[in-house]
């Protein structure tokens, strides 16, 4: 039987593809980097390459995911690769973002190129922007400023719900054969603008929500603020400043073709959710 080693299993994605993994009856290996006794856990700090060896045991598959907080890829996540892929893993999902093929000042387009010239199986998933960040890295700022807070003008999103990539995820980690050597921009129906989510959000929640526009400097000031670490504002900084020249602004269709439905909306996303913004 195939075993799937599921990285970032915690986060807004790979929640989503244990649970999906699961549903197909697939045994999944949890790489978490807290130390645990569910025998379904292995211990894996993607940031410490000595942790490697040990959690790709009896793994044929791997779905990897960047976390945020690691940005040298290079000594990290494609040391990573190589020993899969020498320790006969037959196939890699990779989540890169939108755009990181030709952008090499994200973090993502080292482990792309790794994956593409490795000459062996792998699907790279590139999103674009999440609705889930509306949980994540907006949430305090709705919370406690009842605004958005971001340097992106009036650039329009295709935001994609994480269930969706999350499905498409484990399409390729069941179907290798079908997806190899392909890469996939996925990205939702609609292009809203931060205008169009604080309106959806003031609508839900009943109360006002306003999208403030930030300067580039001021938000990245503001993340350093909240805690992020340097490279990671920085990232944050360059990937939400691209909004205003439209990077992503994304017409494609390829997930809702992938999925055979609909991708889910912004405004579905914020209705199932709306108590993560209630004070
Ligand atoms: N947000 C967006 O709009 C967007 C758009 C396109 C692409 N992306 C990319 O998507 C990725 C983030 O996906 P996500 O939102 O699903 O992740 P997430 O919710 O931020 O979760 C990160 C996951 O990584 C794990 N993790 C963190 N550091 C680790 C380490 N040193 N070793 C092992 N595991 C570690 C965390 O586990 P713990 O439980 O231990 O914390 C958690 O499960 C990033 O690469 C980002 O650039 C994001």
């Amino acid at each position: 039987m195939q075993r799937i080693l599921i990285t970032g299993a915690t986060g807004n994605i790979g929640k989503h593809v244990v649970s999906g993994l699961k549903a197909l009856g697939k045994e999944v290996r949890i790489g978490q980097r807290n130390r645990s006794d569910d025998p379904e856990a292995t211990f894996l700090d993607l940031s410490d390459p000595s942790s490697y060896d040990n959690a790709l045991l009896g793994i044929s598959r791997l779905f990897l995911l960047r976390p945020p907080a690691i940005s040298n890829t290079s000594k990290t996540l494609n040391v990573l690769i190589d020993k899969a892929y020498s320790q006969g893993i037959e196939h890699i999902v990779f989540v890169s973002v939108s755009g990181a093929e030709s952008n090499s000042l994200v973090p993502h387009h080292a482990v792309e190129q790794k994956l593409i010239k490795s000459g062996r199986s792998y699907t790279i998933l590139r999103p674009g922007f999440f609705s889930q960040n509306l949980e994540s890295a907006y949430r305090m700022d709705i919370l406690n400023d009842s605004c958005l807070y971001l340097p992106s003008g009036r650039g329009q999103i295709n935001f994609i719900d994480t269930r969706d990539i999350a499905a498409v995820a484990v399409q390729a980690l069941v179907n290798p054969e079908v997806h190899a050597r392909r890469a996939y921009t996925l990205a939702g129906k609609d292009a809203l603008t931060f205008y169009d989510v604080a309106n959806l959000l003031s609508l839900e929640l009943n109360r006002q929500i306003k999208y403030r526009e930030a300067s580039a400097f001021s938000y990245f000031i503001h993340l350093l603020r909240q805690g992020d670490p340097i490279m990671k504002a920085f990232i944050q900084t360059i990937l939400h400043v691209g909004i205003r020249s439209g990077q992503a602004n994304i017409i494609s269709s390829t997930a809702s073709e992938l999925l055979a439905r609909e991708t889910i909306t912004m405004g579905e996303y914020v209705h199932e959710n709306r108590e993560k913004w209630l004070c």
